[in-house]
């Protein structure tokens, strides 16, 4: 199959990428500041609408999977009009050229889309984003809503994994912890961490099986970030009395964050090969690969 990635260089993007590249599909990988290591590299501004539309009908994929996003929520609550370019319009844009074509259209969305007062969100659960972040994609997620054609919105949650510049959580963790430094860590935010790898292989299978509609593509673990930084610890072997617990009114943050964003993947759970994993299985998977390296 021919596939186009955004954002292919990003945390999730450099493992599809690897991954799809590894099935020998052909892989065009889109980025921005940072070249991809894996597939056909292919700039592309985000920002820039003809040349979306002119790359889209000159590749001609048969399948998309959209991961490029300004992903930063509090440079989102400041920078507004830039995030909905990146996150809100462009995804417009693609998912109609995607149409065009009949080419089935991944776009991942986020759990922050609700606005954490419940958690174990369902895909039926009605949404409430707290920040602009979560707005803009959730406005992405609508504008395909109103498309009839083919097009999964798969929502995901705290993404890690590693990456050669991107610091995800549990490594963060190990880092400092590492170094001996004392670092705060939140006991009241609540999300449903999700491997990259295991991410990475189910939006590959919604992509070639064309499983249409919303579907929650996260870890099946609900945990918050005090008890997953005790687990890194524990596991690594580190000093977990440097993790210092804190809550979710000390921090000083430009976006107000959900409190519980975890999600309800038994859908995914029911219909995908690749089930989404547990923390526990996930974070030993992860140690393997820190250890192999
Ligand atoms: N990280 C999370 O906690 C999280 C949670 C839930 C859902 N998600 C969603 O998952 C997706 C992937 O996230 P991630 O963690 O892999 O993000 P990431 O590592 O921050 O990667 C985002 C990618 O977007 C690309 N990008 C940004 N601005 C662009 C522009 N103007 N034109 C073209 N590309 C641009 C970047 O390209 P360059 O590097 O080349 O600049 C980067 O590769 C996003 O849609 C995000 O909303 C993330």
């Amino acid at each position: 199959m021919k596939f186009l990635v955004t954002g292919s260089a990003g945390l999730i993007g450099s493992q599809v990428t690897k991954d799809l590249t590894l099935e020998n599909h052909k892989v065009y990988s889109c980025y921005h500041d940072n070249k991809p290591i894996h597939g056909n590299p292919l700039y592309f501004d985000l920002t820039n609408q003809n040349k979306i539309i002119r790359t889209i009908q000159e590749i001609k994929p048969d399948s998309i999977i959209h991961l490029a996003a300004m992903t930063n929520v509090d440079q989102c609550e400041t920078q507004q009009k830039l995030a909905y370019l990146i996150n809100t319009k462009s995804t417009e844009i693609l998912a109609k050229q995607a149409a065009k074509l009949d080419a089935f259209f991944v776009y991942v969305s986020t759990d922050y889309i609700f606005d954490g007062r419940r958690g174990k969100y369902s895909e039926d659960d009605s949404t409430n984003p707290l920040g602009y972040y979560g707005k803009s994609k959730f406005k992405a997620e609508e504008a395909l809503n109103k498309l009839a054609s083919s097009w999964c919105i798969a929502r995901t949650s705290t993404p890690f994994g590693i990456h050669l510049n991107k610091t995800s959580f549990p490594i963060w963790i190990k880092e400092n912890l590492e170094a001996k430094k004392e670092i705060p860590v939140l006991v009241d935010q609540f999300t449903s961490p999700t491997y990259v790898p295991n991410l990475s292989k189910m939006l590959i299978e919604i992509a070639k099986r064309q499983i249409s509609g919303i579907l929650h593509t996260a870890g099946s673990s609900r945990i918050s970030r005090y008890e997953l930084a005790k687990l890194v610890s524990e596991k690594l072997h580190l000093d977990k009395k440097l993790l210092k617990p804190t809550q979710i009114n000390e921090m000083t943050w430009n976006a107000q964050r959900p409190r519980d964003s975890s999600l309800d993947v038994s859908k995914a759970t029911e219909i995908l090969n690749e089930k989404p994993q547990t923390i526990q299985y996930s974070l030993n998977l992860l140690i393997d690969e820190i250890l192999k390296k």
